[in-house]
């Protein structure tokens, strides 16, 4: 027995040193390994997230080979001997040691801590000509929408986010109705939206491209579902060329109602692409029903049934969406209203008019279903 110990602690410290040489190196594989299966690194702060990161991996790795080698290493050395019946020796407490490993996760967590903060206080601050884009997260959708310079009131909507390389760019996120997650993992960014108060988040995006936003929030059935995507132009004349065109369609929209809700519905003001299908706009929505030929199907089925006109129910679909549910879907829908321009889920009367005359031509002929005139007299006929 002596001399079997002594064989194997002949140079302990030979020992203890090669084996925290190995960790060490073990650690640092695994943090220059890690990264490899990362989104890129498409904006500036990405790589200071990733830089903190890899050092965490690299502590953290050593931690688990530290802890994996040691059970690996007891399980052979410590094996019970062929007949060996009786119980290991007691232990019990061992001040040194316990001292040992709190002082050393103390400091490695107070190290983190510091070059956390310099990291959250660098991606966070404010920065020259930021260019502000609102957010808007609603179950199960995201709306981006840009003020358009000059103009206090008019705001350019999308469904997708555009921005170009270099331009510092600053979020401003609210939510329509429970708690989202603001994700883009390319920029490595990711911030709650909070009902009842904004949040924010700033970028500068460094590569042009096209990368997909998420929500990291269970906010419901449709959760995996809320999804959009952020278009990294390469500069600012190719931003302009987006932008410019659809400013102006805001500026001057169309005079025809029909044309003028089809522009309402694909400049993704309302939350409507993240629940309904509607193959005209690339909505893919499956929490609520399709809209594809819906006029015909109104005009079958609930206009047959309760006398009302196309356009009454339709109105009544967007203000009151709670009265009449589509079986097989839940009462999920937001209810608009046109009286509080400030509250949740505001909808002018005008909007929700030119959304109607435009629903009213879902229909397999493409010749819309209502009469204009009731069209009209929607005000009176949705109150
Ligand atoms: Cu919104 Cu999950």
């Amino acid at each position: 027995m002596n001399a079997e110990r002594s064989n194997t602690s002949s140079s302990p410290i030979l020992w203890v040193v090669a084996a925290f040489a190995l960790l060490i190196l073990g650690g640092l594989i695994i943090a220059e390994a890690t990264p490899l299966i990362l989104p890129p690194q498409a904006s500036a702060e990405s790589q200071q997230v990733d830089n903190l990161f890899k050092v965490m991996l690299a502590i953290g790795g050593a931690i688990f080979l530290l802890v994996q080698g040691a059970i690996v290493y007891s399980v052979i050395r410590f094996r019970a001997k062929p007949g060996e019946r009786e119980d290991g020796v007691a232990m019990h407490g061992n001040a040194t040691l316990e001292f040992v490993w709190t002082a050393i996760p103390a400091v490695i967590v107070l190290i983190l801590s510091i070059l956390s903060f310099q990291v959250w206080v660098s991606i966070t601050s404010a920065q020259d000509n930021e260019l502000v884009v609102h957010a808007t997260g609603a179950r199960f959708n995201w709306s981006f929408s840009y003020n358009i310079p000059e103009q206090d009131d008019l705001t350019v909507n999308a469904r997708e986010l555009h921005t170009y390389v270099g331009q510092p760019i600053r979020m401003v996120l609210s939510t329509a109705d429970v708690n989202h997650a603001f994700y883009i993992p390319a920029m490595r960014v990711k911030q709650d939206l909070l009902p009842g108060r904004e949040t924010e988040v700033r970028f500068t995006p460094t590569i042009p491209g096209d990368y997909p936003i998420f929500c990291a929030e269970l906010c419901g059935s449709g959760h995996g579902d809320m999804r959009a995507r952020i278009i990294v132009h390469p500069d600012e004349e190719t931003y302009l060329a987006w932008f410019n065109p659809e400013a102006d369609v805001v500026l001057n929209p169309p005079e025809d109602p029909v044309a003028r809700g089809f522009q309402i519905l694909a400049s993704g003001q309302y939350p409507c692409a993240g629940c309904h299908v509607l193959e005209e706009l690339d909505w893919t929505g499956v929490t609520g029903p399709n809209q594809n030929g819906l006029a015909d199907r109104v005009v079958n089925n609930r206009v047959a049934a309760t006398g009302e006109v196309p356009a009454e129910y339709l109105g009544r679909s967007l203000y009151h969406p709670g009265e009449y549910l589509v079986p097989g879907f839940g009462n999920l829908m937001p209810q608009f209203q046109p009286d509080d321009p400030a509250g949740a889920n505001y909808m002018p009367m005008e909007d929700m008019q030119a959304i109607v005359a435009y629903l009213c031509t879902l229909s397999a002929s493409g010749e819309s279903v209502c009469d204009p005139q009731n069209i009209q007299d929607l005000p009176s006929l949705v109150d």
